[in-house]
């Protein structure tokens, strides 16, 4: 089992689709190990997605994760980094396969509903910018 790092994001959680998108991670076999609502201001927005700075979309992208609540959580399963983004589907909901969340609950690629950690050693990071030693004590 491994852990990785999911964010349904504000246009989800603004719409009300955020029990739907948790009900089918649950049941795609992910165990919720660590959940919290969060408000990020523009530099915690900004820092999570450094790795995007300066690319096109990045204004964009810091803009709309502060735009409203994230509802950042710990996902466990087997091979759960692969696992997660094969659940969600592509960036892009046009080009997510049937049955995906993002295919079922996006917007645009840009609203598109929920984040995936895109490796183990970023879901070490991102789980540790959202939850403290003592939330994640059990991990
Ligand atoms: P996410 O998996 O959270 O990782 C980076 C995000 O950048 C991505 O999902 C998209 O929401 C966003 N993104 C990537 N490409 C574009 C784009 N061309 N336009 C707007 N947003 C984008």
């Amino acid at each position: 089992m491994s852990l990785t790092l999911a964010i349904i994001k504000p246009d989800a959680v603004g719409s009300g689709k955020a029990g739907k998108i948790l009900a089918h991670l649950e049941g795609a076999g992910f165990t919720v190990r660590a959940m919290r609502l969060a408000r990020l201001n523009k530099a915690q927005a900004g820092a999570f997605y450094a790795v995007h700075e300066g690319r096109p979309f990045y204004d964009e992208l810091v803009d709309f994760m502060m735009s409203g609540p994230v509802i950042p959580m710990v996902l466990e399963a087997d091979d759960a980094v692969a696992s997660l983004r094969e659940t969600i589907g592509a960036t892009d909901p046009a080009e997510a396969a049937d049955g995906t969340v993002r295919k079922l609950y996006a917007e645009s690629k840009g609203r598109n509903a929920i984040h995936a950690s895109d490796s183990d050693e970023n879901a070490a990071i991102e789980i540790g910018f959202f939850f403290s030693n003592h939330e994640r004590l059990g991990l």
